[in-house]
């Protein structure tokens, strides 16, 4: 499993922040049930590592990462807890080479053209564009296709299912990931019904 497999898996890729790890697995279920592939379970709280350990274990079918991985030591807790690919909103040389360390294919992230080819000497095609409202929007990466045709991005951050397709359009963008699906309050309100709606309209979304 690599980078290029994962975003060729779905092109919707929910951003998850779940509170407790006992509601992963109806989740994840939620989401395959809505034709969902992949999901990011960001590291945002307490029980994040056991919900990516619980989601992994209950829905093989779904690929099931990390997000806003920030550090190697997080990316070697990742892996053991089974998650199989790391995001994160920016990159550092240690956390790079903390998911090489743990055979962990990595989403960094970016926002400049700069970091854009700093990391394409480090050898990343596929990057993580974040925050991809606010740091120039769709019309940013509409403006990287030319000069810098060797990437792919991922955006995330701000991306409704109302604005996806329009990202989507982009020859650049073979996935984006966004809150909307399984927004934290409907994990915590354990309304995996609506998740499972909200995933079926995001999957049907670019087919
Ligand atoms: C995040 O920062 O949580 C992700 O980029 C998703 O952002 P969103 O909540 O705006 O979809």
């Amino acid at each position: 499993m690599n980078i290029q497999n994962i975003i060729a898996a779905g092109r919707i890729m929910p951003v998850i922040v779940i509170d407790k790890a006992r509601d992963a697995s109806a989740l994840g279920n939620a989401l395959l049930e809505g034709g969902i592939k992949t999901a990011e379970v960001t590291l945002r709280t307490p029980e994040a590592l056991d919900a990516i350990e619980a989601m992994a274990r209950a829905c093989p079918d779904l690929l099931v990462g990390a997000g806003t991985v920030m550090s190697a030591e997080n990316a070697a807790r990742v892996r053991d807890a089974g998650g199989c690919f790391a995001v994160s909103p920016g990159a550092t040389d240690a956390l790079i080479e903390g998911c090489k360390a743990a055979s962990l294919p990595l989403l960094p992230g970016a926002s400049t053209v700069s970091e854009m080819m700093a990391l394409g000497e480090k050898g990343f095609s596929v990057l993580k564009f974040f925050p991809a409202t606010a740091a120039g929007g769709l019309n940013f990466l509409k403006a990287l296709i030319s000069p810098l045709p060797q990437f792919q991005f991922c955006p995330t951050g701000g991306i409704t299912l109302a604005t996806a397709p329009d990202w989507l359009a982009l020859g650049n963008i073979p996935c984006l990931g966004g809150s909307w699906v399984a927004p934290q309050k409907l994990i915590a309100e354990q309304n995996f019904k609506a998740i499972a709606e909200n995933a079926r309209a995001a999957s049907q979304i670019g087919q």
